[in-house]
């Protein structure tokens, strides 16, 4: 089943709880928070505070993107705040199966998201332990930019590993996610789909979500 995650990283952050509401009502049914630290992406964003809050806004689970470096120092307090998915880069965690036995000892399901450059066989391993994949179809830190195309094959090749291997992760996108990209992402075989931009971008979080999921649901034979 495809699904919407808006990624509240282009929403109006005085106005959050509005904003997550109106994602929901558009058929939004996770919602993608972006934890960046100015250290592994050029760019400040929130923490276990802004989640905190959030969780009492909505009953949809939280989808933390962690873009930080460290970032088992900071798991147990993502917990506390009521987080519900973490995602941690590849790129962040030398010891990524230690990692995701914390995320698991807090009773959270966990991901591994990859940076474009960084190659899915890299992660074959890791697999059976995970919850999702998130495959990085930009590079992280910021909202709103260009879809970069040879993420697709990285998604078809992920799928494939998964189809072999009879395992049930989740295939996640992020970046660039929009009506003229939707189509391709769930064609090769995604079915967790961030947006930003595409949701939150012009104020009307409602009716994009809406749209950008008819569309998702239409390639993916899905009645909406
Ligand atoms: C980028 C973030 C994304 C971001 C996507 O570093 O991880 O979640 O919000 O934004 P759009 O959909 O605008 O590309
Ligand atoms: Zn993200």
């Amino acid at each position: 089943m495809v699904e919407l995650l808006p990624s509240i990283l282009s929403a109006d952050f005085a106005h959050l709880a509005d904003e997550v509401a109106a994602a929901e009502r558009g058929g939004g049914t996770v919602i993608h928070v972006d934890v960046m630290d100015g250290h592994f992406v050029p760019n400040i964003t929130l923490g276990p505070p802004v989640v905190k809050s959030l969780r009492k806004a909505t009953s949809l689970p939280l989808d933390c993107h962690l873009m930080i470096d460290n970032p088992n120092e900071y798991i147990p307090a993502f917990a506390d705040a009521g987080a519900n998915w973490i995602g941690v880069h590849y790129e962040t965690c030398p010891h990524l199966h230690r990692t995701i036995e914390l995320i698991h000892n807090h009773g959270m399901k966990a991901g591994v998201v990859l940076n474009p450059a960084t190659r899915v066989e890299l992660i074959l391993d890791i697999l059976p332990m995970l919850h999702h994949v998130l495959i990085m179809s930009v590079n992280p830190g910021f909202g709103g930019q260009k879809f970069i195309p040879f993420s697709l094959e990285k998604i078809r090749k992920l799928a494939q590993i998964r189809k072999d291997l009879g395992l049930r992760f989740r295939i996640e996108v992020d970046g660039g996610v929009a009506h003229d990209t939707i189509a391709q992402v769930v064609q090769a075989g995604a079915d967790l789909l961030v947006a930003g931009n595409a949701v939150f971008g012009d104020g009307n979080a409602e009716r994009n979500a809406q749209e950008l999921l008819a569309a998702a649901k239409k390639v993916a034979g899905e009645a909406s």
